[in-house]
């Protein structure tokens, strides 16, 4: 590791005495039947989402055994953000040999997941892990060599299948109401709070993201591999950075201290936010580590624009852009078949009437909060070849992801072998091949040529998905 890595996400403390946890909590845990947890990563994903909010929620079925967290002051606050009584440390092969999960749940940086996923797989736990499931083909091999081997099995936190719209639009699919799918055209559109804030934090470098079409696009291509039921082959892909990194006239390192942020349109203030206050802002002086980096750094090295067309083994063709400075936020899909048309989207402020601002927007698709609200509707036009188009509405939910992230989580922590009719669970060759299609797309961009996916790693693309998960 560089030092500049190391500064940011470095370093290696015990914290408390590990012959004690082992003695003390290996085996009064164990007495009490409930799946065991082994956290790493207590980020804002990791204590909250799969922290605080999976304790409160399914704390009859779970228990935290350890928190795992290079950054020793992130990790002792998400053990009391979380109301978690479980040893903490930032040593992860001390604490996986002492507290002996049944479950590794894995919240880092997207490079460094693969780490953690091979090391819960070796040991013979089950593996979550966040998206991307790793950043490039070798260690995405890597991964799925060490699955091959273990007792546990790899589930990926893919929420976006569960989202009303994209599940209608599955079933709809499935029944084949226009006929066979030929092509896909897939839009998804950042705006300039949530996009920009990529560009903020440490998804600005590729060496810890994989870019925003392996980061942030492995939602969107794992959604079209589930809906065209079948698998890449092959991507050519164009992409830029023009608008964010070193395309300013001015820039600092961060914006609490910046003398331009009267000026800048983009500077966030996190002193207005308590909640990153404590997580980030107390615990920099750890790994220097800053959540509200300039977006204008010149050394931010990923994409702001992103354009891919994807082959599928079934012939299907996809057409898919990925833009992070758009002034809303929200997503257009439509399939063309043999017997007409499916198109669906969110958010588009003239399709439909926006009632929140972009912040507020952005605020709530992270908030795990249930909605009270249930009366509004996404629509999803289906037009058969030479007939009327009809409208059908589907509930929209906004918080926890459009209502994904808590229908993944009963799925995986309270009713793992409930009826799956629509394939929802995903597994490590799911999380494999929506990676591939954005590390492909990346190596395209670098490349200036068309990327085959069998090239990749030894994985087969099939005409139509294998579905063990
Ligand atoms: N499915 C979704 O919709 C969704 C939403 C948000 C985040 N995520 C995923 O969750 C993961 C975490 O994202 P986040 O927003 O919480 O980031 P974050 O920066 O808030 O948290 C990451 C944490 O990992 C720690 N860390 C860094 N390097 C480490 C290492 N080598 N070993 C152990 N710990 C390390 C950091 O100190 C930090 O506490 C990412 O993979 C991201 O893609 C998924």
């Amino acid at each position: 590791m560089k030092r500049r890595d190391f500064l940011l996400y470095g370093g290696s403390t015990i914290l408390g005495g590990f012959a004690a946890v082992q003695a003390a909590y290996g085996a009064t845990a164990a007495n009490r039947g409930k799946k065991r947890i082994l956290l790493v990563g207590t980020g804002s994903r990791g204590s909250g989402f799969w922290g605080k909010n999976v304790l409160e929620k399914f704390g009859d079925q779970v228990e935290f055994v350890g928190l795992c967290d290079s950054n020793p002051g992130r990790v002792a606050y998400a053990k009391g953000l979380m109301g978690a009584t479980c040893p903490v440390s930032t040593n992860f092969d001390e604490l996986l040999s002492a507290v002996k999960p049944d479950m590794v749940i894995v919240t880092t940086p997207d490079a460094f997941h693969h780490e953690y996923i091979i090391k819960g797989l070796k040991f013979g736990a089950d593996v979550v892990t966040e998206k991307p499931m790793t950043t490039d083909e070798k260690k995405c091999q890597a991964i799925l060599d060490a699955e091959k081997k273990a007792k546990g099995k790899l589930i990926v936190g893919f929420n976006y299948r569960y989202i009303a719209s994209f599940t209608r639009l599955k079933e709809m699919l499935q029944e084949k109401q226009i006929g066979k799918v030929t092509s896909v055209d897939f839009h998804w559109y950042l705006n300039t709070s949530h996009g920009a804030d990529y560009f903020r934090r440490w998804h600005a470098f590729r060496k810890f993201s994989g870019t925003l079409l392996v980061h942030k696009a492995t939602h969107h291509f794992d959604l079209l591999n589930w809906l065209i039921d079948s698998d890449p082959v092959e991507v050519f892909a164009y992409g830029d950075l023009e608008h964010y990194g070193k395309n300013n006239a001015f820039r600092h390192t961060n914006c609490r201290s910046c003398p331009h942020k009267e000026k800048c349109r983009f500077s966030y203030d996190i002193t207005k936010e308590s909640g990153n206050m404590k997580l980030y802002v107390a615990n920099e002086h750890y790994d220097g580590y800053l959540r509200d980096a300039c977006v204008w750094r010149k050394e931010i090295d990923i994409f702001d624009k992103m354009g891919a067309v994807i082959k599928y083994a079934n012939n299907v063709q996809v057409t898919y852009s990925l833009t992070t400075y758009s002034p809303f936020e929200g997503w257009h899909i439509a399939f063309n078949g043999t017997k007409g048309r499916l198109e669906a989207w969110e958010d588009i402020p003239w399709l439909n009437k926006v009632e929140v601002s972009q912040d507020q927007l952005h605020a709530l698709q992270m908030s795990q909060e249930i909605e009270k609200d249930v009366s509004k509707y996404n629509q999803i036009i289906r037009m058969l070849n030479f007939q009327k188009h009809e409208e059908i509405l589907v509930p929209k939910l906004r918080s926890g992801h459009g209502g994904g992230d808590i229908k993944l989580q009963t799925r995986i922590f309270k009713d793992p072998t409930a009826p799956d009719p629509l394939g929802h669970a995903a597994g490590s060759r799911d999380g494999a091949m929506s990676i591939l299609i954005g590390i492909a797309a990346r190596k395209s961009i670098d490349e200036k040529r068309p990327i085959k996916i069998a090239n990749l790693t030894d994985l087969v693309p099939q005409p139509v998905r294998i579905t063990k998960t």
